[in-house]
């Protein structure tokens, strides 16, 4: 049978998810070693693990290449489409928050706003929910620098510690938009031919999650 695949965040998930994935048995040291290679074997099992950004871990789970797959919510609400999210996996704890200027009044005037973001429908959804007319400008990273250049008046972005602001002389005006963690997402049709192999994973990485909370 073709090898379970399985999709990993590169960067911030990654290394907690290998750490996750160790903890419940399974031996990663072909990930851990993996040079510039993309497709890795989970040693001693028919799994393999596949290393791409986040919203590709999106498109090769939807589009069934890859059975399941590790992401961050603040991915899911952005691109979020047609697939199942099955486990929290409890780390890379984040949330999205509006952040400006220190020292700045956000909501006043009546002019539309300006907003820098990676999350352009994460971004529509929440000034929308408020009855707010904004401009929304796409960003790819280091979305802190548009306030500071002056392209914007604020951003939408995740906070984690809150340095990146701090640091940039920028503070939260809300940040109650929504909590952010990886998810266990899986391929709908994988999850119904597949249904043991992926429960059985699941389940220990949740057993994993679990102890380590
Ligand atoms: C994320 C996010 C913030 C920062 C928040 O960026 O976009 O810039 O982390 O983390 P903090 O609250 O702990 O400072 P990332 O490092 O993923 O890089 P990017 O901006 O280039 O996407």
């Amino acid at each position: 049978m073709k090898p379970l695949r399985i999709a990993l965040t590169k960067g911030r998930l990654e290394k907690d998810t290998l750490g996750l994935l160790e903890a419940a048995g399974f031996d990663c040291s072909a990930v851990r070693e993996k040079g510039r290679k993309l497709i890795l074997p989970i040693l001693g099992t028919n799994m393999e693990v596949v290393l791409a950004k986040a919203a590709d871990v999106i498109t090769y789970v939807e589009n069934g290449v890859c059975d399941l797959g590790v992401v961050g919510k603040d991915t899911i609400m952005e691109n979020g489409r047609s697939f199942y999210e099955i486990l929290d996996l409890g780390f890379g704890k984040c949330r999205f928050a509006l952040a400006g200027k220190a020292g700045t009044d956000f909501f006043s005037g009546y002019d539309a706003k300006t907003i820098a973001t990676k999350y352009p429908n994460v971004t529509r959804h929440f000034f929308e929910g408020k009855g707010m007319d904004i401009r929304i400008i796409k960003i790819e990273g280091s979305v802190e620098l548009a306030p500071l250049l002056g392209l914007s008046d604020a951003i939408v972005d995740i906070v984690e510690t809150g340095s990146t602001l701090k640091e940039n002389g920028l503070v939260i005006i809300e940040d109650n938009v929504a909590p952010i963690s990886a998810r266990l997402i899986a391929n709908t049709a994988s999850l119904k031919l597949r249904k043991a192999e992926i429960e059985s994973l699941a389940e220990k990485m949740e057993t994993e999650r679990k102890k380590m909370a």
